[in-house]
């Protein structure tokens, strides 16, 4: 096992669907050696911390493997080192062959396989490919996270050597998450533009709606009838001009997480965890009577 690149960058802001997202995906390969410390390899940063980074997910690790797959399976020559937003691009380390727990020596660092790799909206928007997510979790090629033990320098052509077994057996490929969780949906410019088209057909229809339930978002001061052909109280939302934090959109992160103050929802799929008592999760939520979002 080798690994094949050092790969970093700081948060940039970028344009997607009219919004400023800021963004640490944009890693670009370093030479020399580079120091590993508890919390980021030196000279990566990540742009929001509530799904990204954090002692568990300090270097996210990609095998060259998949990057080739990747190439193959998209027809793309400019998917490079770095271009998965991988800090560690890597080779022997697929995701069919390591271990949750499993430890391995790199240069001067010992880390630790803690989990394998979500991807959120983000990805799609590196790749400029509006759902590649969904295809990205179904592939089972995710790519895993280390936790560092022992801060290090590590550089290119670092030898990767495993020290300690995961106790547990599973295997990254094993440990990632079952076709039945995932719910993607569509995003980037294209989508947005034929999401603008049907959403303005299903306003009109909304206003024809009698009975519907009542949708209040407090914090935007909104409020609007609930259009049953709507996925989510997320999209009914973006749909209203207000735009609650997301990440997943597939009931994983959590960052679609808000303060439901009355009523009750229902969930169109189980997301992973439950949220918290008096929260939902407003990417796979939908009414179950009138609604106050803290939102
Ligand atoms: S956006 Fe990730 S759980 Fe809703």
């Amino acid at each position: 096992m080798k690994l094949v690149s050092v790969n970093v960058s700081m948060p940039k802001t970028v344009d997607h669907l009219g919004r400023k997202v800021s963004t640490g995906i944009y890693n670009e390969p370093v030479a020399g050696r580079v120091m590993v410390r508890k919390l980021s390899v030196d000279g990566d940063g990540q742009a929001d911390l509530t799904v990204h980074g954090g002692v568990y997910k300090a270097v996210y690790v990609y095998d060259l493997e998949n990057i080739r797959y990747w190439q193959q399976e998209l027809g793309r020559d400019d998917l490079g080192y770095g271009h998965f937003g991988e800090n560690f691009t890597v080779e022997g380390m697929r995701d069919d062959r390591i271990h949750i727990g499993d430890v391995f020596r790199i240069g001067g660092a010992l880390l630790e396989v803690t989990q394998p790799r979500l991807p959120c909206f983000k990805l799609e928007i590196k790749m400029d490919l509006p759902g590649f997510s969904r295809q990205f979790i179904t592939s089972g090629r995710l790519g895993f996270y280390f936790r560092v033990i022992e801060e290090g320098q590590v550089g290119t052509g670092d030898s990767i050597e495993q020290v300690q077994a995961g106790p547990e057996k599973i295997t990254v490929w094993e440990w990632g998450v079952p076709e039945s969780r995932i719910r993607c949906e569509p995003c980037g410019p294209a989508a947005r533009l034929q999401e603008g088209t049907q959403a303005r057909r299903r306003k009109k229809k909304k206003a024809a709606q009698e009975n519907a339930y009542e949708i209040v978002f407090s914090e935007s001061g909104i409020t609007a009838k609930w259009d049953p052909e709507y996925e989510s109280l997320l999209e009914f939302a973006e749909d209203q001009g207000i735009f609650p934090d997301f990440s997943c959109r597939s009931g994983i992160c959590h960052t679609c997480q808000y303060e439901l103050l009355k009523g009750r929802v229902d969930y169109t799929f189980e997301p992973l965890d439950s949220p918290y008592p008096g929260q939902a999760l407003l990417c796979c939520a939908r009414p179950g009577s009138n609604l106050v979002i803290d939102v």
